[in-house]
C-alpha cells in the first residue's frame, strides 16, 4: 500500500488502496465532522493543526524523542488534535472512526519505535500535551495525574509538597505518564515498591464508543488491562490516580566506574549474584558503554556501577562493604540528597536545578534503536567478556546498556497480578540502546544492536525470551498494518511481552474494542 502525503487542504479526497480495493478517504469530511463538534472557532484554532497550519511542524516535532522517525520520508499525520477537554477527545474518536482515519495517541512521545506519531496508513495524532494537571493530595498520599504530564512533572508536583513521599516510576524525567503507565514503569524505587502500575488505583478512560469510564464503570478486567497491557489498545487514558509511597528525607546515591583494565568483567560477574538479593532499600544498576582508555588514543569499555539507597551514607557503606566488597565503594563515591534530586542525578543533570523537571525538552534527542532482555541465570565470565567487547566496535560509539537489578518487591508480585509478567526470579533487566546522529550510520548501528541481541540469546530468559513492552521492538514481530491479525501471529511478540497474560489481554480487547479501532504495530488484536 502506498502512503499518500497530503499537502493541499482542506477538502481533499484521498484515495488509498486497501487490500486491492479502493477507498475514498474523506479527509475534508473528517475535519468538517470535528469542526461541527468543536464549534467554538477560537478553540478550534488551538485544538486542530492541519498540515497547512504554520504551527503544524512545531506541534508535531515538540514530542518526538527519536529522530529516526522524524525524517522527510517519515509518514506524517493529516492532522494533530491537541484536546483541551474530554469532549474534544470523544469528538476525535468519533470523527476518526466515522471517516476512516487511524488514531495515534501521544502523551510524552518517547515510544522508541515512534508508534505514537507515525503510521503507514492515513492517520491523525491525538496529542495530550494539554492534559498535564498534577494534583497531589499528601493527606491521603495519592495523586491524580493527567496522561500528558511527564514523570518529571509528577515528581516535581510531589516534591513541592512533601519530602517524604515519592512515586516509583522511570528514571528519565521527560517520559509521558500516558505511555509509561500503559506499559509498566521501572525505576530506582523498583526494588522497594515495584512498578509504577503497581500503584495505580483508578483511571479515567475514553473507550472506542466515546464513553468516559472510571475504575468502577470500566470493571476490573479492563482496569487490569490498561495497567501495563499497552497503550493505544483499550482506549485513551486521560488521567491516572496513583498511590504515593514513603521515601526518607535523605537518600544516598553513588557511582563507581570500572573499565576493562580495572576488572569490570569480574566485578559485574559478581554483581549478578548479589544485586537482586540486597535489601530492598538498595537499588543498583550497571551502565555499560565505550569510553576513552587511560592509554592515549585507545578506547575501553566501562561498567558504571550506580545505586541509590533509601537512607544515609553511614548505613550504606558498611552494608556494601559487607555484601559487595569487590566494588570498593568509598565515602567519596557517595552523595546524600533528597529523593527528587536523585532523579536528576540518574538523569545526569545538576541536582540543584529541580525546576528542570518541568522542562519537557531538557534532554537532547538523537536517533536510536532499543532492545531489551530479562536475565534469570547469571552470565559466565566469558559471556560477559564477549558482551563488553562488542562495545569496542565502531558502531557502538554511542551505545549504552542499562542493566537494572530486580529482586526485592518485584519477587513478591504474582506474574498475573497485572499484564506486565517479568517479576519473580528475574536477576536483572537489560535495556540495550544504540544511537547515531548521522542518518547514513543508521543501518550499521541497527545491525550492531541486532548482533548484540543475538549474542545475548544464550544468556537471556528463554521460552519465551522475555522483552519489556515499554521499550517496543518491532523486530520481534508486528500486527498486519491493515486488516486482521491472528492470535498466532500476534503471539510471536505478545508472549515475549506478556507471557501467559497475553491470552487474557486478547479476550479483554475482544470484548471492549472488537472492531480494533485502537491499534498500532504491537497493540493487542481482538479475536
Ligand atoms: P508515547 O506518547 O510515545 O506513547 C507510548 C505508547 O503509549 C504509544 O503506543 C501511545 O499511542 C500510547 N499512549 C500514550 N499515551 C496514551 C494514553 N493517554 N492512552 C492510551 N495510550 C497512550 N521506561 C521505564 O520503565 N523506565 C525508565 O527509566 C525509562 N526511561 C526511558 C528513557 C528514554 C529516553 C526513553 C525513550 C524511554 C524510556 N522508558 C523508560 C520507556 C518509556 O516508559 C516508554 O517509552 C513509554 O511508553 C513512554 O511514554 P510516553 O507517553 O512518553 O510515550
Amino acid at each position: 500500500m502506498k502512503f499518500l502525503q497530503l499537502s493541499v487542504l482542506p477538502f481533499l479526497i484521498v484515495i488509498l488502496s486497501l487490500n486491492g480495493a479502493t477507498l475514498a478517504h474523506p479527509y475534508g469530511d473528517f475535519l468538517h465532522c470535528l469542526s461541527l463538534r468543536i464549534s467554538n472557532s477560537s478553540t478550534i484554532s488551538k485544538v486542530i493543526y492541519t498540515q497547512n497550519n504554520p504551527s503544524y511542524s512545531s506541534v508535531l516535532n515538540a514530542s518526538i524523542h527519536n529522530n529516526r522517525f522524524s525524517t522527510p520520508t517519515t509518514p506524517k499525520p493529516y492532522a494533530i488534535i491537541t484536546p483541551r477537554k474530554t469532549s474534544h477527545v470523544q469528538s476525535t474518536i468519533y470523527c476518526s472512526k466515522n471517516h476512516g482515519f487511524q488514531l495515534r495517541i501521544r502523551s510524552g512521545g518517547h515510544d522508541v519505535e515512534g508508534v505514537s506519531y507515525v503510521s503507514q496508513v492515513p492517520f491523525v495524532i491525538l496529542d495530550l500535551v494539554n492534559f498535564r494537571d498534577v494534583n497531589v493530595d499528601t493527606k491521603n498520599e495519592v495523586a491524580w495525574v493527567q496522561s500528558g504530564a511527564t514523570t518529571g512533572e509528577l515528581y516535581y508536583g510531589i516534591a513541592s509538597k512533601t519530602q517524604t513521599l515519592g512515586f516509583p516510576a522511570g528514571i528519565c524525567h521527560t517520559i509521558g505518564i500516558g505511555g509509561h503507565l500503559s506499559g509498566g514503569g521501572f525505576g530506582v524505587l523498583g526494588r522497594k515498591y515495584g512498578l509504577a502500575i503497581d500503584h495505580v488505583i483508578d483511571a479515567k478512560l475514553v473507550d472506542a464508543n466515546g464513553r468516559v469510564l472510571r475504575r468502577k464503570s470500566m470493571g476490573e478486567d479492563l482496569f487490569w488491562a490498561i495497567r501495563g497491557g499497552g497503550g493505544n489498545t483499550f482506549g485513551v487514558v486521560l488521567a491516572w490516580k496513583v498511590k504515593l509511597v514513603p521515601v526518607p528525607p535523605v537518600v544516598t546515591v553513588f557511582t563507581v566506574n570500572k573499565n576493562l583494565e580495572q576488572n569490570a568483567t569480574k566485578i559485574f560477574h559478581r554483581w549478578q549474584y548479589i544485586a537482586h538479593k540486597l535489601p530492598k532499600d538498595l537499588f543498583t544498576t550497571v551502565w555499560v558503554m565505550k569510553v576513552n582508555s587511560s592509554q592515549v588514543g585507545k578506547k575501553t569499555v566501562q561498567a558504571g556501577f550506580r545505586g541509590m539507597f533509601l537512607g544515609g551514607v553511614d548505613e550504606l557503606l558498611p552494608l556494601i562493604q559487607h555484601e559487595f566488597p569487590e566494588l570498593g565503594l568509598a565515602k567519596e563515591n557517595c552523595t546524600q540528597m533528597s529523593w527528587v534530586q536523585s532523579i536528576l542525578y540518574f538523569g545526569g543533570l545538576p541536582i540543584q536545578t529541580v525546576d528542570i523537571l518541568l522542562n519537557r525538552h531538557a534532554l537532547p534527542v538523537s536517533s536510536l534503536k532499543a532492545k531489551t532482555d530479562f536475565v534469570r541465570e547469571p552470565m559466565s565470565e566469558t559471556g560477559i567478556e564477549g558482551f563488553m567487547n562488542m562495545f569496542l566496535e565502531e558502531e557502538a560509539d554511542f551505545a549504552i546498556t542499562m542493566i537494572e537489578a530486580f529482586g526485592g518487591r518485584m519477587d513478591e508480585i504474582r506474574e498475573n497480578e497485572l499484564p506486565y509478567p517479568h517479576r519473580a526470579g528475574i536477576l536483572f533487566e537489560s535495556s540495550y540502546f544504540v544511537q547515531w546522529t548521522n542518518e547514513a550510520d543508521a543501518g550499521l548501528c541497527i545491525n550492531w544492536i541486532r548482533r548484540l541481541y543475538s549474542y545475548m540469546a544464550s544468556y537471556a530468559s528463554k521460552s519465551p525470551r522475555e522483552a519489556y513492552y515499554n521499550y517496543k521492538d518491532l523486530d520481534l514481530g508486528t500486527n498486519n498494518i491493515i486488516g486482521y491479525t491472528s492470535y498466532e501471529q500476534a503471539s510471536v511478540w505478545g508472549l515475549k511481552y506478556f507471557k501467559n497474560n497475553f491470552k487474557r489481554l486478547v479476550q479483554i480487547k475482544t470484548k471492549v474494542d472488537p472492531m480494533n479501532f485502537f491499534r498500532n504495530e504491537q497493540s493487542i488484536p481482538p479475536l
